[in-house]
């Protein structure tokens, strides 16, 4: 195979063409990437265009989990997943928690930071004496930029200058705080530091002579401690009784602590258990076009933050009260990037009666709550395969391309029966062989 060059040019179907010549995908499958074009011609622009070699759709299910009652108010949350038993679990607990008050959630604050990181070889008493006028300069480099933003509530809320060069020879940055309101913000943060980074390599006092300002780089980070939520779920302890017929509440409350403890202190459980947070977390941003891989990376961080990793959920049982929180960073937003152009999005949000970025933060914390409350509860009682197979049957069947008969008597099979691969594979073979 040779290196490709102008692929990008290539229009769509020039693009399979090459890849059906190059590679195992043969003309059917080649065909098949037009199967889930979108049916209105607005729509399926928008989606060609918002990647780079665009083949065609990916689609991925969107369910929904009905009865989160959040802060009072009942809502019904997209989920966007591939993980069959993921919407069941959390739309579980919703309903579990709606009648002992429903979750309770509250916006911690939602600042974002980025930094300018640049080497400078002066003397570090010197860039700190100027950096009083300095800030002043990069303030007004960014006034157009920050004007809408400002006008929103947002903007720039602090600049400081790190000095790091016991770290690293010569090495700076410039740390900026930002209030992004509605949008998550990364190109907006991401403009103003390109834009500090041209105002440094031009400030004379700082580049004279021998000394000279080196950009390094410019970019937010996607560590946003300051930009968290929490959400809560509490009932009396023998409230929890209604989870499992086979555990009174003061034993659920007891082992569900259990639980929780030891996803505190062994970080190979806390990973999944956080994991589970965000099944559900994922689940939303990806429905409401946000960036979950940043979300991801924030919040990992943010359960390593004593130096050792956690789990991101804390929880108080006492005799009486049952009370299980969750507290993490999520830097979303509900304007900007795709939120506002995916169809599916839009659909999404309209969903929901179109949240704010707050709203909309709580939201996909109660829904990584239900989550992760679901999954232990499973993991405590049941155990998780029981309801993660019965969930993902169907697409043990769409495997083995089970006919609408097959499927029905094998879902009725498997209502009395332990399902696994193997012995869905055999009962279809049973099927085959004597109908
Ligand atoms: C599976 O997607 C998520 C769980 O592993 C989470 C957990 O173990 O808490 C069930």
């Amino acid at each position: 195979m040779t290196i490709v060059s102008g692929f990008s040019k290539l229009n769509r179907a020039q693009r399979i063409k090459y890849l059906v010549e190059h590679s195992k995908l043969n003309e059917d499958d080649g065909i098949g990437f037009g199967e889930f074009d979108a049916a209105g011609l607005e729509d399926q622009q928008v989606l060609s265009d918002m990647t780079e070699n665009y083949l065609g759709n990916f689609p991925v299910p969107m369910g929904v989990v009905t009865n989160l009652v959040l802060n009072g108010v009942i809502i019904s949350v997209p989920f966007v997943t591939e993980e069959s038993s993921v919407v069941a679990a959390a739309s579980k607990a919703a309903k579990f928690w709606a009648s002992r008050g429903g979750f309770r959630a509250v916006v911690l604050s939602t600042i974002k930071k980025g930094q300018v990181h640049f080497t400078w070889n002066g003397k570090p008493e010197t860039i700190s004496a100027l950096f009083p006028a300095i800030r002043e300069k990069l303030i007004l480099s960014v006034t157009d930029l920050t004007a809408k933003m400002r006008k929103r509530g947002g903007g720039i809320t602090e600049i400081h200058l790190l000095n790091k060069t016991l770290e690293l020879t010569d090495y700076y940055q410039i740390d900026v705080s930002f209030e992004t309101a509605e949008a998550m913000g990364a190109n907006f943060i991401n403009s103003c530091l390109e834009t500090f980074a041209s105002v440094l390599r031009n400030i004379p006092e700082l580049n004279s002579g021998e000394q000279k300002v080196e950009i390094i780089l410019s970019i937010l980070s996607n560590y946003t401690p300051d930009c968290r939520v929490k959400c809560h779920v509490e009932c009396p302890v023998e409230d929890l009784a209604g989870w499992n017929k086979n555990l009174t509440g003061k034993a659920f409350a007891v082992k569900f602590k259990q639980a929780a403890d030891i996803a505190n202190l062994d970080a190979s459980r806390a990973v999944t258990h956080n994991k589970g947070i965000f099944n559900g977390i994922d689940a939303v941003l990806v429905a409401t076009g946000n960036d979950w891989r940043a979300a991801s990376s924030s919040a990992h961080a943010y359960a390593s933050r004593e130096g050792r990793y956690k789990s991101l959920t804390w929880i108080d049982s006492s005799d009486q009260i049952f009370r299980y929180e969750l507290e993490l960073p999520l830097a979303i937003g509900t304007v900007g990037g795709i939120t506002h152009i995916h169809p599916g999005v839009k659909r999404a949000m309209a969903m929901m009666n179109d949240p704010d970025a707050r709203q909309l933060m709580m939201i996909a914390a109660a829904s990584g709550l239900a989550s992760n409350f679901s999954a232990v509860a499973s993991l405590i009682t049941t155990g998780i395969q029981e309801g993660h197979m019965r969930m993902h049957l169907t697409n043990i069947l769409s495997q083995l391309n089970a006919s609408q008969a097959e499927r029905e008597y094998a879902v009725s099979h498997f209502q009395r029966n332990a399902i696994s691969y193997a012995a869905v594979g055999d009962l279809i073979a049973q099927i085959r062989k004597e109908p």
